[in-house]
């Protein structure tokens, strides 16, 4: 009789844990596709930058991650949006959060543009086709790069989004003039002349590596690509990369491997100024967003000349080193154009609350560059929606946590003052 109750009152006791026990146990369904998988893992961009790191070919990696020399442009850029802190106010009645803007006369979901970035197809076969539906997707202003690896039609075909198109100045005029009319017919929106580059920057992690554009088959690449088993397999199955604008003609279509700074040094146009400003003008009717402005009186100059927006940009930290920090530019820009142009500011964005705090202080909208490129390289066009997402959720809560319920209550006030 004693031995029963004990034996009861055990069972009782078992059955009792195991309640505990399941209540408290939360199995994940298995995961079966490998990029929802990868993506599921992650948290922030900076977790994006460890897969693509892993995935991505360490040439290939750096190419895109990488700066110019000590990279202290690159560093810093990123380094001033974690710096400089917030005043949040409180008890404003933020139900509801509204941050759509306008942007060169379209109304956009959130102050956000995807910045060009050439060469997109090493970090993923589809390469630009993958980031302008992603991009369009979230309704999103995409700038294709001119020295994209799909081409302006390309690109439009698959993208019904705001499309702008990135122009570099080659020497021969005809072809720029070429492309113009050609994303004019497109359907392209704006155009974005990238001011910044009469010679490239020395990234010398693509030094050492001695990189090159198409990547290059040697000892070292093939053994990186062993060790990358599903980038070499996506690369080698897919056509060959090559410039797809200048498809075709000799010596400027990327066919042939070289190093970055011999391509743009043979092609580029370093006698560029201001007067080029005009000719794009006069040969393009939309709106121009002069991109790679570094100081207030260049800023005035490009709103002299007739351009529609700046892009305060060192391009990502890959041109002149030691160049100024875009962030510390926008107060001083924005005080001295007075709403003449539109302000971007492009360089270090990596979550919701860097673009809410460039918009406080006086830019219309932020581009990011290596974000997208990070989720590209992580997991495709998947990735870079991932990314897109967390933009959007991101600026969402940082508005609401400032009490700021529309782009309009975006004001200096909300940032704490900062001496560069
Ligand atoms: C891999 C890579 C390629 C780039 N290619 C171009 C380009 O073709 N044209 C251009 O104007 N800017 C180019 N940029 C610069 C970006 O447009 C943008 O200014 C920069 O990425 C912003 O910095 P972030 O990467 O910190 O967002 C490139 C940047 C990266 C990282």
């Amino acid at each position: 009789m004693l031995q029963m109750t004990f034996l009861s009152r055990l069972l009782l006791r078992l059955r009792e844990v195991v309640a505990t026990v399941r209540s408290v146990l939360r199995f994940r369904p298995i995961e079966l596709d490998s990029v929802e998988r990868r993506l599921r893992t992650a948290a922030d961009v900076a977790d994006l930058r460890r897969l693509a790191k892993r995935r991505l070919p360490a040439g290939v990696f750096d190419y895109i991650d990488g700066g110019a020399e000590d990279e202290i442009t690159l560093a810093g850029n990123v380094e001033a949006f974690r710096r400089r802190r917030f005043r949040p106010r409180v008890l404003r009645g933020v139900s509801s959060i509204d941050p759509s803007t306008t942007l060169l006369g379209r109304r956009l979901p959130i102050p956000l543009a995807l910045a060009p970035t050439g060469f997109n197809r090493i970090a993923d076969p589809d390469g630009e086709l993958a980031v302008a539906r992603a991009a369009a997707r979230a309704h999103l202003p995409y700038a294709l790069s001119t020295l994209s690896t799909r081409s302006i039609e390309e690109v439009a075909a698959v993208s019904e989004g705001p499309k702008w198109f990135q122009v570099y100045v080659w020497k021969d005029r005809g072809l720029v003039e070429e492309m113009v009319e050609r994303a004019a017919a497109a359907g392209y929106e704006a155009l974005v002349l990238t001011a910044d580059t009469a010679m490239t920057g020395r990234r010398e992690r693509d030094v050492r590596r001695g990189f090159t554009l198409p990547p290059k088959l040697g000892l070292d690449t093939i053994v990186d690509g062993i060790f990358h088993p599903a980038w070499t397999w996506d690369f080698v199955r897919a056509e060959p990369i090559q410039f797809a604008n200048v498809a075709g003609r000799s010596g400027a279509d990327g066919s042939d491997a070289m190093s970055v700074a011999e391509y743009i040094d043979s092609q580029f146009d370093p006698s560029l100024s201001w007067e080029d400003v005009r000719w794009l003008r006069s040969i393009w009717s939309g709106p121009v967003i002069v991109k790679g402005i570094q100081t207030v009186e260049d800023a005035l100059l490009a709103a002299d000349a007739g351009a529609e927006a700046i892009a305060l940009s060192n391009h990502g930290g890959r041109q002149l080193d030691l160049a100024p920090t875009p962030l510390h530019l926008v107060s001083p820009v924005a005080a001295a154009v007075g709403g003449r142009v539109e302000i971007i500011c492009d360089g270090g964005v990596r979550r919701g609350r860097d673009v809410v705090k460039a918009v406080a202080l006086g830019a219309t909208a932020c581009t990011v560059g290596r974000a997208y490129l990070y989720g590209l390289g992580a997991g495709g066009e998947r990735g870079v929606d991932w990314v897109l997402d967390l933009f959007d959720a991101g600026i969402r809560r940082t508005m609401a946590l400032l009490g700021a319920g529309c782009v309009a209550d975006l004001t200096p006030d909300l940032v704490e003052a900062d001496a560069p």
